[in-house]
């Protein structure tokens, strides 16, 4: 679409940022929706954070995704973060509001909405077992807190990193040994991989399922490749499961909301449009 003077714009602001696959899925939806607007990358040097976060508010952005490495400094720079982001420790989505520059985080709506795609095979009151203590599992136990779950088991490689996250987020996180599988992954109702094995070009997860409960959700937020060999294992031994693609594509809905004034949908094609990036 030929954009004039009334156009929406938007972007994403990351270092580096050629591998982002964000301005295909907002420019899927644009085009869909057939909205007078642009969402472009915009290379962001570590150095420059400050200026570029002005310079989204001098030049009339209505907002922008963040990503790697600005998620947790960019917090500071705007006039009023989300009671959510700030307990994440991290902002992904900014909204420009007269002038004002408003922080959230969508990871964790990213999530959930994503495990709601086998809603009827997740059961929030049986415990939940989460990998990894990194940016994204953070994220991803305070969306499970606030969910209602109220029995998390959580491994990471490093010990201390997991305590820490359970010191700061709540009793109802018990920390584990990182290979304790059959202690940690009997009665669970939802097994979260946050760590990046699996992922192409990464050492595979090592993790045995024994114990596991033939009904319990597994999901792998690593979706390069898209049928990781968690996923894999724990189909072929009957358990649901959810990918991690959806939930990249569902965190994106809040922030291209507030900009652009429409509420897109997760769509097959939407998904078929960001693989192929
Ligand atoms: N689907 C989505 O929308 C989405 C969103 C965000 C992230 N992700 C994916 O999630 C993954 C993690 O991202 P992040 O931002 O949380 O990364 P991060 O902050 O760097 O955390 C990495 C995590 O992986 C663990 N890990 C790395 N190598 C390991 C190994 N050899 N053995 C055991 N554990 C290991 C780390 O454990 P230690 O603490 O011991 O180092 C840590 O818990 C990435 O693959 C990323 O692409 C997906």
């Amino acid at each position: 679409m030929t954009l004039d003077g009334e156009a929406r714009l938007a972007g994403v602001l990351g270092w580096p940022i050629a591998h982002s696959r964000s301005p295909r899925l907002h420019g899927h939806w644009l085009a869909q929706y057939r909205i007078k607007g642009a969402y472009v990358p915009l290379a962001v040097h570590p150095d420059d954070l400050e200026r570029a976060v002005e310079g989204l508010v001098a030049l009339g952005f209505r907002g922008a995704n963040v990503t790697l490495p600005h998620k947790e400094r960019v917090a500071a720079l705007c006039d009023r973060v989300s009671e959510r982001a700030r307990r994440i420790g991290a902002v992904n989505t900014l909204v420009v509001r007269d002038g004002r520059v408003e922080g959230d985080n969508s990871d964790g709506f990213g999530f959930i909405e994503n495990l709601k795609e086998r809603e009827d095979a997740w059961e929030p009151t049986r415990p939940a077992v989460v990998l990894g203590a990194g940016g994204a599992a953070r994220a991803i136990l305070v969306a499970l807190l606030e969910a209602g779950v109220r029995e998390i088991r959580l491994l990471n490689r490093t010990r201390a990193r997991a305590e820490a996250l359970a010191e700061e987020l709540g009793r109802n996180i018990r920390v584990l040994d990182w290979g304790t599988w059959d202690d940690a992954l009997g009665e669970t109702g939802l097994l979260v991989n946050t760590t990046s094995l699996g992922m192409s070009g990464q050492p595979p997860l090592e993790i045995d399922l024994r114990a596991l409960p033939a009904s319990a959700l597994v999901n792998d937020i690593v979706y390069v490749p898209l049928e990781t060999p968690l996923l894999a294992a724990a189909r072929a031994r009957g358990n649901p499961a959810v990918d991690g693609l959806g939930m990249l594509l569902h965190q994106a809905r809040p922030g291209f909301e507030a900009w652009f004034g429409v509420a897109p949908q997760v769509t097959p094609a939407l998904r078929q449009a960001v693989l192929e990036a």
